[in-house]
């Protein structure tokens, strides 16, 4: 009878791999257990057995009906998860890139401020950043342009309250915060930082008090930049600027300066460019940038001797050149986040 039980289970053990669909395991259940299987034929045989063995061979059926189920069940939890695999087809990595999904791109004024960068940088420019949230001693102040100078209204911008203060800065009595108009605060900064000479280029977010139009926006872009050494001349700011119209506009870009004035420079110009290489624009003079000698009053604010250095700046801004380079029209299409508009910059 126990050599029965055990068959049974050797049975059961060698057949259990065999089974593949939901029919043919309840088959192979009710060989077992059901009215006709194997282990319910054996517990029918308990009857025959003299009283004193009853006992220990019921215990035995359970056992073998125990692992039996265990059996069952290990071929049920196989069945079921070859069911879930094949609803969820082959294993996919969750990780891959949606093949949907449109490339990014930069926005076409990050690819113009790049382009400038690594203009400039191939000839030994490094890059200065600043905060948007300026004193304006930093502004204008140190910019040579003292309160109530008629030339604060160049870059008039946004002012907070008279006693906003940020922790852990520095800002003199009735001295305000604003939203800076220009990156040339972070010409400041860096000069009172370092000793000359400096060479950097200082790009970054600045605001106006504009009202929007084409060709204005409160918020925009520039690109500046700063080289204090001795005896730097206005030669040298010249050669500067043909080197970088040339790498920006193409090799028959020239350049034509204009006087003008900045309070923080001096001699100061408008530099024009011409080149054919921009369609509608092409034999025109446009205007692109300010520029000029650095003016001794601002090296006197920083702790430079001017009668020891010299130097030039200039700025320009990112839209503008961006608008110049590619045709477009209106400065409010950069913020539109107008997918129409942005595909068409698709970098490389
Ligand atoms: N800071 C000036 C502006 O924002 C541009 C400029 C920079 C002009 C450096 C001259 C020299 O308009």
């Amino acid at each position: 009878m126990e050599a029965e039980l055990q068959a049974l289970l050797e049975q059961a053990e060698s057949g259990k791999d065999a089974i593949e669909t939901r029919p043919q395991l309840a088959d192979f259940k009710a060989g077992f257990v059901g009215p006709n299987g194997s282990l319910t034929a054996a517990s029918r045989s308990i009857g025959k057995l003299p009283k004193e063995e009853k006992p220990a061979f019921g215990k035995k059926i359970n056992l073998t009906k125990q692992a039996l189920e265990a059996i069952f069940k290990a071929i049920e939890e196989r069945l079921e998860a070859a069911e879930l695999a094949a609803k969820l087809g082959p294993p996919i990595d969750p990780t891959l890139p949606h093949p949907d999904a449109l490339p990014g791109t930069e926005h076409p004024l990050t690819q113009t401020r790049d382009r400038i960068i690594q203009i400039f940088r191939k000839i030994g420019f490094t890059v200065e950043e600043g905060p948007e949230l300026e004193t304006e001693f930093y502004c204008f102040d140190a910019l040579n342009t003292p309160a109530s100078h008629p030339a604060r209204d160049m870059q008039d911008t946004y002012f907070l309250p008279e006693d906003f203060q940020l922790s852990g800065e520095k800002k003199r009595e009735h001295e305000s915060y604003i939203l800076r108009p220009h990156t040339s605060a972070v010409q400041i900064r860096t000069m009172t930082k370092r000793k000359p000479p400096v060479r950097i280029l200082s790009p970054g977010r600045c605001f106006r008090r504009d009202t929007v139009d084409a060709t204005h926006s409160a918020n925009f872009h520039q690109v500046e930049g700063l080289y204090v050494d001795s005896d730097v001349t206005v030669r040298d700011l010249k050669a500067l600027l043909d080197y970088f119209v040339k790498e920006l506009f193409g090799s028959d870009a020239k350049t034509r300066f204009r006087p003008s004035f900045f309070p923080f420079t001096e001699p100061s110009f408008e530099m024009d460019v011409q080149t054919s290489n921009l369609k509608k624009l092409s034999g025109k003079w446009i205007e692109i940038m300010g520029c000029g000698m650095v003016d001794p009053n601002v090296f006197g604010h920083v702790g430079y001797d001017p009668e020891e250095v010299s130097g030039y700046a200039f700025g320009m801004g990112i839209e503008r050149i961006t608008m110049i380079l590619h045709g477009v029209d209106d400065i409010r299409h950069f913020y539109q986040n107008d997918l129409r508009f942005l595909q068409q910059f698709q970098s490389t």
